[in-house]
């Protein structure tokens, strides 16, 4: 194992895409606050990773849909239970399944985490910079598939006069995100929602913007009920942080692992290639199209896919 490395500011840049020299002063206190240390791994030990890896896939993992429903509505009942037995403490709504790992995805190589819940320290930098980047000028903002409702959490820190509503087809997600109206004075309530079955009805406030994060992953290749309804509802700004199986290389062993991942648990697929259509046929304007190159043992969570309805 070679020596401690920093994802420091340059690292950041190449990750989220954006020149050198470029970073805001803010992310770059963040970086500073926070230092996200990890050990790198020497090519035998890239190599046992792969192979660890491979094994676990063959062994295999549940595929998403329906039938996982209650699988979600008992995970988001253990965070409540778990929020409210902490007196709605902040720091309860952090998902188990970030950061629980110590093997990260970081620029086509494993790496080894070093600071303690490497990948949940990055994600509230990174999505702090998403954040502010994408979202700051919404007046409304909808995540949807909204879990935990811990990013929404954060969004209401960073603007405390967006409204904001989390949507979720678990009815505990939507009961966290009323508590976090009603008891942190937030301007967050939740709503239910399906992807599978968005309600016709439903219309977004003047310059909503939308957020999905590791959630339309959960969809697999049936996005068209939900791309339908944001198209037909036009909020102004689409900003999606999903694994995007188009954006790995299938050449790449390193790759090839996160694909064999991705489509064992039949996450996200086809999206990206449709929404390339929309934009040749001039009905949407991309703003980035980026994969940070950056997840957790199996695969990246991180691609940025971030569009407006012309
Ligand atoms: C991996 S979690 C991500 C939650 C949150 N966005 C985050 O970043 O931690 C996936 C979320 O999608 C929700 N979900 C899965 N299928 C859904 C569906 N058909 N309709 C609405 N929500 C769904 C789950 O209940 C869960 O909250």
């Amino acid at each position: 194992m070679s020596p401690q490395q920093r994802l420091g500011q340059k690292e950041f840049e190449v990750a989220v895409g954006i020149p050198a020299g470029s970073l805001d002063e803010r992310t770059k206190a963040l970086l500073e606050k926070t230092p996200l240390l990890f050990s790198a791994l020497d090519d035998q030990a890239q190599a046992a990773a792969r192979a660890n890896v491979a094994e676990d896939i063959d062994r295999g993992f549940t595929v998403v849909g329906e039938h996982r429903a209650s699988i979600w509505r008992d995970a988001w009942q253990d965070h409540l239970d778990d929020f409210i037995g902490s007196g709605h403490a902040l720091e309860a709504l952090n998902p188990r399944f970030v950061g629980g790992t110590v093997l990260l995805r970081w620029q086509g190589a494993y790496i080894e985490g070093v600071t303690e819940r490497f990948e949940l320290a990055f994600l509230e930098i990174f999505r702090d910079w998403l954040f502010r980047t994408y979202l700051a000028d919404a007046s409304h903002l909808y995540e949807f598939g909204s879990g935990s409702a811990f990013n929404v959490a954060a969004y209401a820190k960073l603007y405390p006069q967006t409204s904001i509503t989390a949507l979720d087809w678990a009815p505990a997600a939507v009961k966290i995100a009323d508590l976090l109206g009603e008891r942190h004075g937030m301007k967050i309530s939740g709503r239910r929602f399906d992807f599978f079955a968005p309600e016709s009805g439903f219309e977004f406030a003047p310059n909503s913007s939308v957020l999905t994060m590791c959630a339309l992953e959960q969809v697999g290749d049936r996005f068209q009920p939900f791309l339908d309804f944001l198209l037909a509802k036009r909020p102004q700004r689409v900003v999606h942080v999903e694994p995007m199986l188009e954006l790995y290389d299938p050449d790449l062993p390193h790759d090839a692992l996160a694909i064999r991942y991705h489509q064992q648990r039949k996450y996200l697929s086809g999206l990206l290639p449709h929404l390339r259509s929309l934009e040749k046929a001039g009905s949407i304007r991309f703003l980035k199209v980026q994969r940070l190159k950056f997840g957790s043992r199996f695969h990246e969570c991180f691609s940025v896919v971030a569009w407006e309805p012309v």
